[in-house]
């Protein structure tokens, strides 16, 4: 049963599960009572969304630069690693290598990964341009299938299509190869064969310029809600918010938000960067936090890169961390207004850790539960947890943790299988199946313990 805490997350999602709690379904205990998220993954999370951040795989073997992501942020886009020109340079070979490389950095620390971008009219290679629209159709629907089948399972969110609609007051499509030899089609087409080639993976459109409602969010906003109307799959709008004092934070930034997640679609902030400094600059990024907090189908906020030196607009110092990695006043402001705090409260340096049942598959003689582990405010190298069965009950198998039984055979210890480290905030999870044997109670689970 859940052990006391002070997380108002924690105690929100106490109360909306009692009932499952009493029904056995779920039941979550904490090792240690947890102050206000210290980081912004941590302090994201208790809100129940991400902060994420662009990475570029030739900067992972930079000290500063691994040891800022694995400490701040819950989940990563590759900034260039998967666009067409990279994963496919010439028809049908495709290199992953770099992609792999920030791929397996963020699951090894429990973060997610946004794939970005499998349609997209820029950084794609000259071979795609010169093909037939016959051709072409083929040859967009196949670069999907692979990219999608090598990551499947692996990705959060795939921005399926980014940037098809024109900047100004048209509302019209942006020429392209596939605009242009395809029609107005290639969008569905690709958001069909995306969702094939990996259900478990939400389906984004993504753009620039429509943070705000205007001619070009309007036409995003009547393809949107003609594909749920039509039943082509769409789960999710993401909306770049690159910003800058010729295109602040619009006005009406929350209600465009609104008005996407009230098709039925979640909402995620993809690219976030506010170009200045100081006091001014961390207002704006505080509005586009609020906006977000205040839509409840706004999962998650992206910012493209950690700090200003290695920035697409480095010029403009868009990010968080200055080019030193110091934190930015901008940093701060978002911090607490995801709710969190730098200081004060938690334990310094204090790893923590929860653990979550979920009952998984169930048959007449058997069924399988899952504990999701999640880290506090601070980032885990280590964690371990108790699973313990009501005799006769037996577990006889487990997967993704390294077990060790005491002698009634009935509590089982479950520690990492190999790395155990996870941001803060982030999660891993294991498996197993309990034999019923006549019982069908659900098992105990027992705090989690991090270092
Ligand atoms: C940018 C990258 O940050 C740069 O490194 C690259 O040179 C160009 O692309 N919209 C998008 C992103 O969807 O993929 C772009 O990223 C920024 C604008």
């Amino acid at each position: 049963m859940p052990s006391s805490t002070s997380s108002r997350a924690r105690r929100a999602l106490v109360l909306g599960l009692t009932g499952l709690l009493a029904a056995g379904g779920l039941a979550t205990t904490s090792g240690t009572a947890e102050a206000a998220g210290s980081t912004l993954g941590a302090a994201a999370a208790e809100t129940g969304r991400y902060f994420g951040t662009a990475v570029a795989a030739n900067h992972l073997g930079e000290a500063q630069y691994a040891s800022t992501l694995d400490a701040e942020f819950t989940s990563v886009t590759p900034e260039n690693e998967m666009k067409w020109d990279a994963v496919e340079p010439s028809r049908g070979s495709f290199n992953f290598s770099s992609a792999d490389q920030i791929v397996s950095h963020a699951q090894s620390r429990g973060m997610k990964v946004r794939g970005h971008t499998l349609v997209w009219h820029s950084q794609l290679p000259g071979w795609v341009s010169g093909l037939s629209a016959t051709d072409l159709r083929t040859a967009m629907n196949n670069h999907i299938n692979q990219v999608m089948a090598h990551y499947k399972g692996k990705i959060h969110s795939w921005d399926v299509v980014n940037e098809a609609f024109q900047d100004g007051s048209s509302g019209a499509r942006r020429s392209s190869p596939f605009q242009d030899k395809l029609g107005n089609g290639f969008i569905e087409e690709a958001f069909r064969t995306a969702r094939a080639a990996d259900p478990a993976a939400k389906l984004c459109y993504n753009d620039y310029n429509t943070d705000g409602v205007n001619a070009k969010s309007n036409a995003v906003y009547t393809m949107v809600k003609d594909f749920k109307a039509r039943g082509v799959p769409i789960d999710c709008v993401g909306f770049q918010s690159h910003f800058n004092s010729a295109s602040p934070v619009p006005a009406d930034y929350q209600s465009n938000l609104q008005r996407f997640a009230d098709l039925g679609v979640d909402v995620q902030i993809t690219e976030l960067d506010i170009e200045g400094s100081g006091t001014s600059q961390a207002t704006s990024y505080s509005n586009v936090v609020k906006a977000c907090l205040a839509v409840t189908r706004c999962t998650g906020i992206t910012v493209w890169g950690i700090t200003d030196k290695y920035s697409w607009r480095s010029s403009g110092t868009p990010l968080l961390f200055d080019s030193n990695y110091n934190k930015k006043p901008a940093y701060t402001t978002v911090l607490t207004t995801l709710g969190g705090s730098s200081g004060g409260g938690g334990t310094p340096g204090g790893a923590t850790c929860t653990a979550t049942y979920s009952k998984q598959e169930e048959w007449s003689d058997r069924f399988n539960g899952k504990v999701t582990i999640t880290a506090g405010s601070s980032p885990i190298t280590s964690w371990s947890t108790t699973v313990t069965v009501t005799s006769p009950q037996k577990t006889i198998a487990t997967w993704n943790g390294s077990p060790t039984w005491d002698s009634s055979g009935n509590v089982m210890t479950m520690r990492p299988n190999g790395n155990g480290s996870l941001a803060a905030g982030a999660s891993t999870s294991f498996g197993f199946t309990v034999m019923k044997n006549g019982n069908s109670a659900a098992p105990a689970i027992g705090a989690c313990t991090a270092s």
